[in-house]
This record gives C-alpha cells, sequence and structure tokens, in this order.
C-alpha cells in the first residue's frame, strides 16, 4: 500500500480556507500560484516506490477514462473555493502533472485537463507546464500532441541506463529507448529533464558513471539524481528485511553523488537543489522551486497535498472515494492544519538550505545564525558566499545537508 497520509484536522465538505492575510506592505504582490494535477495510475507498480499510485486491478471500479472529468471537476471546486475565501484571482505560474503515471492517459486527456485549468485561473506570461513520462509510455505523436496543447516541459523517469540495475528497480523500459524519447521531446519544442536513482542494490560505480555519461550524451536541459530511498511497505523494503537485497550504502551513496556532481558540473548543468541540476537558470524547475520556496499552490487528485495561505490539506487516497466525493460536489480533502509563522519559519529554514541562494543569512533567527561560522569552520557551508549573505551548501555540505538544517533549526 502507498505510504499514509498525515494526521490534521478535519477539514469542511464546503473545502472553505480561511481569508488571506492581509499584504505586509500594499505594494506586495501576492505569492505565486501553482497547480499540481496527481495522475494516480501505472501500468505495474515498481518495487521501490511508495507514491499513491494504482495498478488496474486496484482500482475498486473506478474507469481511469473517468478520471480527467473529475480532476476538472475539482479545479471548478477549487476556483469556486478561492473565490469565495477572498482570495484574489491569479494566473497560474507553474502547472505539474505527476504520478504514478500522468502518461498512461491518452494524451487528449491531459491537454483536456491542461485546457481546463487555463479556462479556470489562466496561465501567467511564461507559465511552465510541465508532465511526468515513463520512457515507455510516450511516441512522437503523444508529445507534439502536449506541446500543442501548451505544455512546455517533459520529465522523464530514466533512474539508470544499466538493463540490471533498471531490473532490480522493477521498471519496465528498454534504456535504448530513452535517446528515442529525449529526441521527439526536443523535435516538439519541449524543455528536457531526466530523472536517475542512485543506491540500488548492486549497483557498482561503473554502473553510476554509465547512466551519468548516458544523461550527457542525451544532453538535457535539467537532472534531476534521488539517493534511493527505502520506503517502509515497498517490495524492496520487504526484500532488504528478508536478506534478498542489500541495503543501499550510505559511503557508496555519497561517492556517486559526488561523481555526478563532478561530471555535471563539468558539462555546464550547475546544482540549484541538492537532487537537481539544470543547463542555466532558465531550465529550473520553477514549480518545484516554487514548493520550496514558498508560494501557494493548489494539488488536484487523489492523495494531493495543497498549500494556500496559512492552511496546508490533503486529498482522499483511494481514487474510488475522491470519485464519490467529486460526484457529491464534496471537498476531497480529509484533513487540514494551519501552519502558524513559526512553524512556517522553521519549513523556510529547512527547504531554503537545500536551495542554492536562496536562505539569506540575516533572515536566520539569532541563535541559527550563531551556527553560521562553525558550519564555515567546518566545510559545511561557503564562506563567501556567506559574506555576501546567502547559506550556500558546500558539496560536503550537501552530503550532510540534514546535519546542517539541524544545527539551524
Ligand atoms: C512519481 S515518480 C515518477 C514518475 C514516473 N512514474 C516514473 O517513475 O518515471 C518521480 C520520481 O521520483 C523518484 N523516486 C520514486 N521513488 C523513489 C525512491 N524510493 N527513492 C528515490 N527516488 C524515488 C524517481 O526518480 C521518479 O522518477
Ligand atoms: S512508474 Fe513511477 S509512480 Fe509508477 S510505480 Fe514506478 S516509480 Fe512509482
Amino acid at each position: 500500500m502507498p505510504s499514509l497520509l498525515p494526521v490534521g484536522d478535519p477539514a469542511p465538505a464546503d473545502g472553505l480556507l480561511p481569508a488571506p492575510d492581509a499584504p505586509e506592505s500594499p505594494a506586495d504582490a501576492p505569492r505565486d500560484f501553482g497547480l499540481y494535477v496527481h495522475v494516480p495510475f501505472c501500468r505495474v507498480r515498481c518495487g521501490y516506490c511508495d507514491f499513491n499510485t494504482y495498478t488496474a486491478t486496484e482500482l475498486r471500479g473506478v474507469k481511469q477514462s473517468d478520471y480527467a472529468s473529475q480532476a476538472i471537476d475539482e479545479m471548478t471546486f477549487a476556483a469556486g473555493v478561492l473565490a469565495a475565501s477572498g482570495y484574489p484571482h491569479r494566473p497560474l505560474s507553474t502547472v505539474f502533472f505527476g504520478g504514478g503515471t500522468p502518461t498512461l492517459l491518452p494524451a487528449a486527456q491531459l491537454a483536456a485537463m491542461l485546457g481546463a485549468a487555463r479556462d479556470t485561473w489562466g496561465l501567467a506570461d511564461n507559465a511552465e507546464v510541465t508532465t511526468e513520462a515513463n520512457p515507455d509510455s510516450v511516441d512522437a505523436a503523444y508529445l507534439r500532441t502536449l506541446a500543442d496543447a501548451g505544455f512546455t516541459r517533459v520529465s522523464f523517469g530514466m533512474q539508470s541506463a544499466v538493463p540490471s540495475v533498471l531490473a532490480t528497480l522493477e521498471r519496465t523500459h528498454d534504456p535504448a529507448r530513452i535517446p528515442s524519447v529525449v529526441g521527439w521531446a526536443k523535435d516538439a519544442g519541449l524543455d528536457v529533464s531526466l530523472d536517475l536513482i542512485y543506491g540500488t542494490p548492486g549497483e557498482t560505480l561503473d554502473d553510476w558513471q554509465r547512466s551519468i555519461d548516458a544523461v550527457l550524451e542525451n544532453e538535457p536541459d535539467h537532472v534531476s539524481a534521488y539517493a534511493l530511498i527505502v520506503e517502509d511497505g515497498t517490495k524492496l523494503a520487504r526484500q532488504i528485511r528478508s536478506g534478498q537485497v542489500a541495503a543501499p550504502s550510505d559511503d557508496l551513496q555519497a561517492d556517486m553523488y559526488e561523481r555526478a556532481d563532478a561530471a555535471f558540473g563539468a558539462s555546464g548543468y550547475e546544482w540549484y537543489e541538492v537532487s537537481n541540476w539544470a543547463r542555466g537558470a532558465s531550465h529550473r524547475s520553477r514549480h518545484n522551486l516554487g514548493y520550496w520556496v514558498g508560494h501557494d499552490w493548489w494539488g488536484i487528485g487523489p492523495g494531493s497535498h495543497s498549500y494556500v495561505g496559512s492552511t496546508r490539506w490533503w486529498n482522499v487516497k483511494h481514487p474510488a472515494a475522491y470519485a464519490q466525493r467529486i460526484a457529491a460536489g464534496e471537498s476531497p480533502a480529509v484533513g487540514r492544519e494551519t501552519i502558524d509563522a513559526s512553524a512556517r519559519d522553521l519549513e523556510r529554514v529547512l527547504l531554503l538550505t537545500r536551495v542554492r541562494g536562496a536562505l539569506r543569512v540575516a533572515s536566520l533567527a539569532p541563535g541559527a545564525r550563531r551556527e553560521v561560522a562553525g558550519l564555515i569552520a567546518d566545510g559545511l557551508i561557503d564562506g563567501p558566499a556567506a559574506l555576501r549573505g546567502t547559506l550556500d551548501l558546500t558539496l560536503r555540505g550537501r552530503l550532510l545537508a540534514d546535519a546542517v538544517v539541524r544545527r539551524l533549526t
């Protein structure tokens, strides 16, 4: 089963939110607003994954083909809630379709959902519109349809270039397909991101180097590289517990991170968040940056989380329960919490520490500011950057980011 939802306060059926805080100064622009659309379907479940996603046999009668219209109904509901709660109309800065596997749906359905988002809120100038895609779920015509509909970016779950590593991860795609899908996406005019996972049981440094090389040969605009996390309740966790496969090694994962950072840096990809590199600032994922820097977003779909003003809430997880609530015209939210100023400040430090150039030393609480000299002395944050006023992790600091955050919070 996918991971559990947090425990919070009950969410009202009408979804109404507390009125927005008054701006601190009349010149303050409202926060940027992003839309996340979750598509909770996968053809098969990968052994390491605990995302809220369902294969055909787990759907309890829900039809994937009905999903786009339910998601569009939630958009209409969302616009009504925001207006009734006193939020000003804001065009969408970013839209992100994630999963699950959004590209299991026909391209026309993704286009219809994007069209509904545009009709509901409008898209800001230069809005970024991304979909995640599994490499075996798209072809040239599919990607062209997305680009024609207004998508600007596609993020492929490549994970590795090595067949044995992909087999351990239970990925279904042939790595030889990556150059084709990247080429089709670029031909359609889409920005391309590739996701990698490192530290898979049995993966060697040489295997990892092959994946890094393959990414660079494909010249994407953006790369994400994630250390494999063994999530409770997954098949991978059971395999490790029974001794069938070895647990990922922290030391090897650190060596892998260093290799990736050196190779990406040498090829013009700058890190801008601990797990993300972009070929120039214009190719950073603005949607993900929105989560980290504290923009508002509405998450559509089963299990999606939203954060607007000072309220965070989460939707019911199963697509059948979600469909029922949407059909009844009720909020699909099952829990919510209010984030007060001190919790927001803590989260700000937690998230911004991992983003390059985002955390001003002057914005830290006095206790955290007193840690800065020690963090520089320990080689965890960059001295010259701190003198210029921002807290930037060094390479060592990125490897020990959680420890840095603990010292600052
Ligand atoms: C929701 S998934 C991806 C979308 C798409 N279904 C796919 O798998 O290609 C987003 C990304 O999260 C990463 N991911 C998922 N589970 C992970 C785990 N247990 N450890 C590390 N990264 C993980 C993968 O790199 C994946 O591409
Ligand atoms: S395809 Fe993506 S979302 Fe689906 S199970 Fe695999 S990693 Fe998870």
